[in-house]
């Protein structure tokens, strides 16, 4: 099948290179001509596994105009960026740009536009109006033929070629049979399971067929929110729990284990810690708690989620504080600034608001990430930090080092080295990662958050 993908990010890329590989003939557009050029280059924007050898390993177009793909397109993704606006509603204006570009290069064969991007509930009727109105403006009143579909999608970054390869689900929402038709056509392969996994992913074991969630437009798009949002108050909930086990002295981490057991609850996502961050969890829950204000409703769980979530980082400044007694003129070292594992976006990462906070209140920070640094320096140019290529480097006496972001490698850390450098020897664990039998065994004083 003939597939166009607006947007050339995590969401756009992956699904473009995963569809090509799968066997359709997909041209991915992107409004930004240097991330084309790089594209075309054989080079990835970003930092995501096995994403480069994927590339290679098909055969994908990319270009920056829409009438290379749109005209011939059989389904048309848009997978730009919905960012949150100051008052937490979603920025909807790279959505609407890129509805509009379509309507203007829309061909006469029957097209299906997938909103891929999260979006609000009601934005495919808002899509289909879009497209439908430059369509006519730009052929002068011709009837169009498409329809507007969801297909929410779950990928994660750090896993996103596994996640899109091997899901836990598909979700397709639309009010037109047709659409719905198509879509399944497109994903009959990744639902049947029968392409042949990469060498270098293998098929899970057991991976069976994929569920198909057929639904209705809205619920496709409520689908979406109410699953960030779940996720999102499971770590909110078990970092709740854990500001009262430390207060009782109960072991946070046996209480996740304790309950997710429970194969009601799960075990996943409930790792206590600083919290949440990246470029969904903050915009998503924000995005549902500012759409459910337009119906007059409150959301008190998504809400309540949300400032644990905040508190979290605070919670950092404050052990600090406490170990410390005092911040001013004291240096911090960070180990990592990606939100998570796996990934070099710094979009709404806890580490450059736990950077900010310390350095209001006087402290200096040092901070390191194996693959975020430069990018850190580039996005952020008026954050007085010391950017650092090695952890040693970011562990110059200090006088407080705090693993912000998991790291597999920051397990292999030789803390022997690490000590020598520290001006003293303390260590606080923000997501329950190092060996605190081993650190307290070499003299550190260690503190969890
Ligand atoms: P991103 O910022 O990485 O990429 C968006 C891309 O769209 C950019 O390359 C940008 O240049 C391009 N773009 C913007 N306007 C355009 C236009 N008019 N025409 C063509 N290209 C345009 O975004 P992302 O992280 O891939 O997220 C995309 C959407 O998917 C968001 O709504 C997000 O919430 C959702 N989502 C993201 C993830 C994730 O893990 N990142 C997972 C699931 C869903
Ligand atoms: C999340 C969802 O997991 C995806 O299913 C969804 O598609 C995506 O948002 C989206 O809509 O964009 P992502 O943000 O890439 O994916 O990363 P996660 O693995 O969910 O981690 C999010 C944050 O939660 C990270 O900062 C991580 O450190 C933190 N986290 C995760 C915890 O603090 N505890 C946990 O137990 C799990």
């Amino acid at each position: 099948m003939k597939v166009a993908i607006i947007g050339s990010g995590y969401v756009g890329l992956t699904t473009g290179v995963c569809l090509s590989y799968v066997g359709h003939e997909v041209t991915c557009v992107d409004v930004d001509p240097r991330r084309v050029e790089t594209l075309k280059s054989g080079a990835v924007p970003f930092h995501e596994p096995y994403l480069a050898e994927m590339m290679r390993s098909v055969k994908l177009q990319y270009t920056s105009d829409y009438s290379q793909a749109i005209p011939e397109a059989e389904v048309i993704f848009i997978a730009v960026g919905t960012p949150s606006r100051p008052d937490g509603s979603p920025n909807l204006e790279y959505l609407e740009s890129a509805a509009r570009s379509i309507g203007e290069n829309l061909g006469k064969e029957y097209a299906v536009v997938v909103n891929k991007s999260t979006v609000p509930i009601g934005s495919g009727n808002w899509v289909e109006s879009i497209v439908r109105d430059a369509f006519r403006k730009k052929n002068n009143g011709q009837p169009e033929n498409f329809a507007v579909a969801s297909n929410p999608e779950f990928l994660r970054e750090g896993s996103a070629i596994h996640d899109s390869l091997f899901p836990d689900r598909v979700v397709i929402g639309a009010d037109q049979r047709h659409a719905l038709e198509r879509l399944y056509s497109l994903y009959r392969p990744l639902l049947d399971q029968s392409f042949t996994a990469p060498p270098f992913l293998q098929r899970p074991d057991g991976f069976g067929a994929v569920p198909l969630i057929s639904a209705d437009l809205a619920s496709a798009e409520l689908i979406k929110y109410a699953a960030n949002a779940f996720l999102a108050l499971k770590i909110s909930y078990i970092n709740e729990i854990g500001q009262l086990a430390q207060r009782v002295g109960a072991d946070v981490q046996l209480v996740a284990r304790g309950m997710g057991l429970d194969a009601r609850i799960g075990t996943r996502f409930l790792q206590a810690g600083i919290g949440w961050g990246g470029s969904c969890f903050g915009k998503d829950t924000a995005a549902l708690v500012s759409t459910a204000a337009e119906y007059h409703l409150e959301m008190p769980i998504v809400q309540a989620a949300r400032r644990i979530n905040s508190r979290q980082r605070e919670l950092v400044v404050e052990r600090l504080l406490g170990a410390m007694k005092l911040l001013k003129g004291k240096t911090v070292g960070l180990l990592g600034l990606a939100f998570k594992p796996n990934t070099d976006d710094l979009r709404d990462a806890p580490a450059l608001d736990i950077a900010r906070r310390l350095i209001e209140r006087g402290a200096r920070v040092r901070a390191h990430d194996p693959v975020a640094v430069e990018l850190a320096q580039r996005q952020h140019p008026d954050l007085a930090v010391t950017w650092c290529s090695t952890p040693e480097e970011a562990a110059e006496e200090v006088d407080a080092l705090v693993l912000v972001t998991d790291w597999p490698e920051y397990r292999e850390l030789d803390w022997t080295v690490l000590a020598s450098r520290m001006r003293n020897p303390l260590v606080l664990d923000g997501r329950h990662f190092l060996d605190a039998e081993k650190l307290t065994a070499l003299g550190f004083q260690y503190l969890a958050v």
